[in-house]
């Protein structure tokens, strides 16, 4: 079998917690195990079309474990086919696929691996398909990959947020308030439906399930009829009311993500005020969630995804990532992370059983 010699490796996309856990893994694997040399492409695709990259050695993922971030730098603008440049005062997009492909070559790289969301995957499919030899790792916080159970960082942000949720709840049994923290995930609920589960949330609001303000009030005049005088709400940061739409904090040009969700609970606490008459709160996680020191759940998880990346490299399985299915890893086309997004399934069991303990989702499950 012909064994490659020389693989690059690059970090897309927004940063997440257990990125340097697979950069490591990756790197230790690949040099101790098969004696190849591992290239750290710097700041994602934008290295590959400017060639920045540096040979990466025992010094560079020395403690890196513990890492929040990426050793590597990443960009969640330097999309290959629709680069951004400046041209007088104005921004030209062009498709530098082709100058990426002959950096790519001319490193020698005989396999790239690229680490990143879906749009990092869609791009890393594309550049497969042109004939890059790609091996794909799915990350995200939001737990939203098509194709993959599961994603590293998506563990520890739970544990933020509900930290947040834990820190909010003195207050607001203190003061008898209502209040309401705000998590990311894009139009995914997976971060408000675990970490309102393990932060005692009662109501958790998802992009899945359309809230009404009514069902949202309804549960918290419950609470009070049996002497709960406060009320704990998350809700996602694409939560959006029956018939409504989501709130956009920004509408970016350049961005791979054109629509920068936020600001759900700012509209939610002045309706949630106006309609119960209850002081209310509210608190936006935002980026805390994706910083820091990935859990040991994201540090294993990335561990195991860098390892099984090189075992595709040395079989030579291009054009997939590796995806978890129940206990195992598995090879999943690089296409299948471009055909949407993995949601939260109206009749996920968590839903059930929380719905059995009296927890809201401001929906009607009639
Ligand atoms: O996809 C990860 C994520 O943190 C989303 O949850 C959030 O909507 C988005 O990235 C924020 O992106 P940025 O860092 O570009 O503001």
């Amino acid at each position: 079998m012909k064994k490659t010699k020389r693989i690059g490796i690059l970090t897309s996309g927004g940063d997440c917690p257990g990125l340097n856990a697979v950069i490591r893994a990756v790197f230790k694997k690949a040099t101790r195990q098969y004696g190849y040399e591992v290239i750290g492409i710097e700041d994602g695709f934008e290295g590959l079309i400017l060639n920045k990259h540096r040979k990466l050695t025992n010094k560079d993922v020395a403690g890196i474990l513990t890492l929040g971030g990426t050793i590597l730098g990443t960009s969640n603008r330097a999309d290959v086919y629709r680069y951004p440049t400046q041209e007088g005062n104005q921004t030209v997009y062009k498709n530098l696929s082709k100058q990426a492909l002959r950096n790519l070559s001319n490193l020698k790289i005989e396999c790239l691996v690229c680490i990143g969301g879906d749009g990092t995957l869609m791009i890393a499919n594309r550049l497969a398909r042109e004939g890059a030899s790609i091996v794909g790792i799915p990350k995200t916080i939001d737990n939203d990959v098509l194709g993959t159970d599961i994603t590293f960082g998506f563990d520890t942000a739970v544990h933020i947020a509900t930290e947040g949720l834990d820190r909010l709840h003195t207050t607001a049994q203190s003061h008898h308030r209502v209040m309401i923290l705000e998590v990311m995930g894009r139009r995914s609920g997976w971060i408000a439906l675990y970490s309102g589960l393990a932060g005692g949330g009662d109501v958790i609001l998802i992009p899945e399930l359309p809230y009404t303000i009514d069902a949202i009030a309804e549960s918290i005049k419950e609470r009070r009829k049996i002497g709960k005088k406060f009320t704990m709400i998350v809700v996602s940061e694409g939560a959006k009311p029956k018939g409504g739409d989501v709130v956009i904090r920004e509408l970016v040009k350049d961005g791979a993500e054109p629509v920068r969700l936020g600001g759900i609970s700012f509209v939610l606490g002045k309706e949630i005020e106006k309609q119960t008459g209850i002081e209310t709160r509210n608190v936006v996680m935002g980026h805390l969630q994706r910083g820091g020191s990935p859990s040991p759940f994201d540090r294993i998880l990335g561990t195991q995804l860098g390892s099984k990346a090189v075992d595709f490299i040395v079989n030579q399985n291009f054009g997939y990532m590796v995806g978890v299915h129940k206990d195992s890893f598995i090879k999943v086309p690089l296409s299948k992370a471009g055909q949407g997004q993995r949601l939260v399934p109206v009749g996920h069991p968590f839903i059930e059983m929380a719905r059995s303990l009296g927890i809201g989702f401001g929906y009607s499950f009639k």
